[in-house]
């Protein structure tokens, strides 16, 4: 579903953030992505995205090439929850973010509507559904883009710190909900006990290189590799 292949890439005149990186993901994996500040986690992500270009190597999403052609049939299959959610609304309120996606599949007002309710319903935020985009706190803008991102209901989903800014009832609520999803899966976050909890495989990301790739119970409960690696044992383990 997601095959990188001896991809390369630099942002402008900058040293390479990501240097010959290969791996594949199959359909109906969940697989965390994990490494220390800077280790390149938002950048692969935007790469299958298409945010950036320029990249060498080949990036396959469900054996699509990424490239400018393939942008709209990529985005369409495509969720994602971007690092910083301000980058991501950008319709006025949480309710018209939501809908465009499902209006954009061609679903009916009605059908989009009861799929918006459903979601929000699942997340506990029904008291968010008419807010404006830039009038709710940086949690509750988190669980807005989760939101939008599964009303999408995509073949697969990318979510870079779906966690972070949530309180621990909203954290357990998004990873009960993850826990759910049958689709593709590549989640990138610090928090090493949501991974555990979410994904069955992880990649670890070292400067730029994978560092390690298996599965996850073993990766991280492999206190010398996340050492040596800036990282350390999820709190469960510890
Ligand atoms: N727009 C940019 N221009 C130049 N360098 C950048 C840009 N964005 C990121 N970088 C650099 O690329 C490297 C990888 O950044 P990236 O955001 O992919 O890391 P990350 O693993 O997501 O880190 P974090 O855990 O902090 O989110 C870092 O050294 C960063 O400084
Ligand atoms: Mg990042």
């Amino acid at each position: 579903m997601i095959r990188f292949q001896h991809v390369s890439y630099a942002y402008e005149t900058e040293q390479p953030v990501l240097t010959d990186l290969s791996f594949q993901i199959a359909a109906g994996e969940a697989v965390g992505l994990i490494g220390a500040n800077g280790a390149g986690k938002s950048t692969l992500m935007k790469l299958l995205l298409g945010l950036l270009s320029g990249a060498s190597g080949e990036i396959l999403a469900d054996g699509i090439p990424v490239s400018k052609e393939n942008l709209k049939e990529i985005r369409k299959k495509t969720g994602y929850v971007l690092q910083n959610s301000d980058n991501q609304m950008f319709m006025p309120t949480v309710y018209e973010d939501m809908m465009f996606g499902p209006l954009n599949y061609m679903l009916s007002r009605e059908e989009a509507e009861q799929r918006v309710d459903t979601v929000l319903q699942k997340l506990n935020m029904e008291y968010l559904k008419h807010r404006h985009n830039h009038k709710i706190s940086g949690g509750e803008k988190r669980m807005a883009a989760i939101a939008t991102v599964l009303a999408m209901e995509p073949e697969i989903i990318l979510m870079d710190e779906p966690t972070s800014a949530l309180d621990p009832c909203n954290r357990r609520i998004v990873i009960n909900t993850i826990r759910e999803l049958s689709q593709t899966k590549l989640i990138a976050s610090h928090d090493l006990d949501m991974i555990l909890d979410t994904c069955d495989r992880v990649l670890l990301l070292s400067d730029g290189k994978l560092a390690a790739d298996g599965p996850a119970e073993e990766i991280l409960r492999d206190q010398k590799l996340l050492e040596e690696h800036h990282l350390e044992l999820p709190l469960r383990f510890s």
